[in-house]
């Protein structure tokens, strides 16, 4: 995802935007570069690579910083062309007195381009963002505010945008589908995409809605919507501390969060299970729904499938799991008699918030769970849950995975209280022995470490569960491929006859969830089917079975729990496991390439 920031105010700019880009480099990005405005000159400077790179190439510039009081930066994540220093942002208009920085994808843009083709402009990069420049010059008269709003009406797409001229007096900020926040300071003002990037410079945040245009002068600005009404807004102070975005003494973010996960377990907790009652405030519709829809993308659809589980036990509703990016597009059969849940850490993901919308238009009724306050999604549902995780910056998703499938168990057993039914007693004891339990687990991680060893030269892995553990066989799965970019799979233990058994071989490793519940001796078969082919086995167990040791080379014993919190606790060696094969390979864990935190592109 790419990440904005602009400055408009009594300071010199250039410093500001630079340490905005380096708070959003976890999101993913091959390219940087920002535009200062002095009046009369733009001065653009662009990198391939990291920010450090473009620091660098300001410092050869040799500019007088104080000259320069608002500019727009940028990092770019390809989407269309090539990483490149002419593809990065800020891009500007042919005659360089309009200068843009912007996020999201330009769905029109080849017919957009004929506009400009006969006007004989000539493109410099192969960015569908570029167009944006040339079109508000196209319609500028000297007003930038009404040159960019006759702009983005022709636009179909996504985008969070932030726009400069050489009048350099003012910053022109606008969003559809892709997130934008205000930051507002004492004389100052600031754009960005994400608000952790002006952490340092202010915590009052207005978050943009979608079709809003903000003019900033500096110390003021006017919030209006595209037909020029004033639109009232909100001034969120955020709850943020700068150590809760800084990696402590963890060598890497992902770390980090790993073993936030007993506090940001206790964080969802905290308010919401008191004297064995569920306390969440929902403003639900109706609750006789036919069906309960749970939608997302990536880990948070694996939450998803337990959260299924819990659900379809405590409400004998049934549940399907879908694929935001397959739901939105199947003109799905979803209506008021319906509960949609919308599950993202970010909020932003592009095809979660499509799907989101698709189902409130078709009248269902909508819920989130989602960690970031504040976020799109989080705003267009009827009612939710925060996860108050905390930041999440690693790429690879962990304490919100355990905080999401926490939140499930609570959202059901909140709707089995509201039938009136009495809640079970053993499960409301273990839920709070949950941060102690993980607590438990984090010690595994040496030994883990040693198992990475290994294993961090194989280039296959398969990863098996049944029941609530076929989706925790899945996560794991998908944090060793996407940070140590090993291929692994996830699969439901009992499948494995009905083909990949054939892969079996002494150079293919399993990693079994062999955790106590009502399907373990069927899952002791399975593993002896591997072992007979000669593959070797990692478990992850919680009790001493001889048969299951015979048949392990390693065994990672966690601490015994229900089936429900299973969930969590067997998803933590999985994270771990993932964590030192990443490190021992001395890959980028947080910033894996390829990825992006959040993806509000399609
Ligand atoms: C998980 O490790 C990945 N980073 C990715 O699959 C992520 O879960 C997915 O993109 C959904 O993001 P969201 O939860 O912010 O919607």
């Amino acid at each position: 995802m790419c990440g904005i920031i602009g400055y408009i105010g009594n300071k010199a700019a250039e410093p500001i935007l630079i340490k905005g880009l380096k708070k959003m480099e976890y999101r993913g990005y091959d390219s940087a570069g920002l535009c200062l405005a002095n009046n009369g000159k733009l001065l653009t400077i662009k990198r391939k690579g990291e920010v450090n790179e473009l620091e660098k190439a300001i410092k050869n510039e040799k500019i007088k910083e104080s000259k320069y009081n608002i500019g727009i930066a940028h990092t770019r994540w390809a989407t269309h062309g090539s990483p490149s220093k002419i593809n990065a942002h800020p891009h500007l208009d042919s005659e360089n007195k309009i200068a843009i920085v912007h996020n999201g994808i330009i769905e029109n843009y080849d017919s957009l381009k004929e506009i400009l083709k006969k006007d004989k402009v000539k493109l410099r990069s192969e960015t569908d963002s570029e167009i944006i420049a040339h079109l508000i010059s196209k319609f500028y008269k000297g007003n930038l505010k009404e040159a960019v709003k006759k702009t983005v009406k022709l636009i179909e797409g996504s985008y969070g945008l932030a726009v400069i001229d050489k009048q350099a007096n003012k910053i022109i900020a606008t969003r559809n589908s892709s997130p934008l926040v205000i930051g507002v300071g004492k004389n100052e003002t600031f754009v960005a995409s994400d608000p952790l990037a002006l952490m340092s410079e202010t915590k009052k945040i207005i978050y943009l809605k979608d079709k809003q245009l903000a003019e900033i002068n500096g110390k003021d600005f006017v919030i209006e919507d595209y037909i020029g009404n004033e639109v009232d807004f909100e001034i969120i102070e955020l709850k943020l501390e700068a150590a809760q975005i800084e990696k402590g003494n963890y060598k890497h973010f992902m770390l980090k969060e790993i073993f936030d996960q007993p506090q940001s377990l206790r964080n969802l907790l905290a308010g919401r299970l008191k004297d064995e009652e569920i306390k969440l405030s929902l403003n639900l519709k109706n609750k006789k729904w036919r069906r309960i829809i749970l939608c997302a993308c990536g880990t948070s659809w694996h939450s998803c499938l337990i959260g299924k589980h819990f659900i379809e036990k405590y409400t004998n509703i049934p549940v399907e799991v879908d694929y935001a990016s397959e739901f939105r597009y199947r003109n799905p059969v979803v209506g008021k008699n319906d509960l949609f849940i919308a599950v993202s850490q970010s909020g932003e993901t592009a095809d979660t918030l499509a799907a989101l919308r698709e189902a409130n238009l078709k009248g269902a009724d909508s819920l989130g769970i989602v960690n970031v306050v504040g976020s799109t999604i989080s705003r267009e549902v009827n009612s939710g849950v925060y996860l108050h995780a905390g930041p999440e910056i690693g790429v690879a998703s962990t304490k919100a995975f355990s905080s999401q499938v926490l939140a499930f168990l609570l959202l059901s057993l909140y709707l089995q209280q509201e039938k009136g039914e009495k809640l079970d007693k053993k499960t409301i004891k273990e839920i709070k022995r949950l941060p102690q339990l993980v607590e438990e687990v984090l010690k595994t991680n040496q030994q883990i470490k040693k198992i990475a060893k290994k294993f961090n030269s194989i280039n296959n892995f398969l990863y098996l569960g049944r029941g609530i553990n076929f989706p925790v066989a899945l996560e794991g799965a998908l944090k060793l491929k996407e940070i140590s970019y090993i291929h692994a799979e996830g699969y439901p233990a009992a499948e494995i006859k009905h083909g990949p058994i054939a892969l079996i071989d002494k150079d293919l490793p399993s990693l079994f969830l062999a955790t106590k519940d009502e399907l373990l001796e069927k899952i002791i078969s399975n593993m002896q089917e591997i072992k007979a082919r000669g593959g070797k086995i990692i478990t992850i167990a919680n009790e001493k079975r001889k048969e299951l040791i015979e048949l392990s080379d390693y065994v990672v014993y966690v601490p015994k729990t229900t089936t429900e919190l299973a969930g969590i606790v067997n998803s933590i060696p999985l994270q771990l496991l993932a964590y030192h094969t990443a490190d021992l390979k001395n890959l980028n864990v947080d910033r894996p390439r390829n990825l992006a935190k959040s993806v509000t592109v399609e």
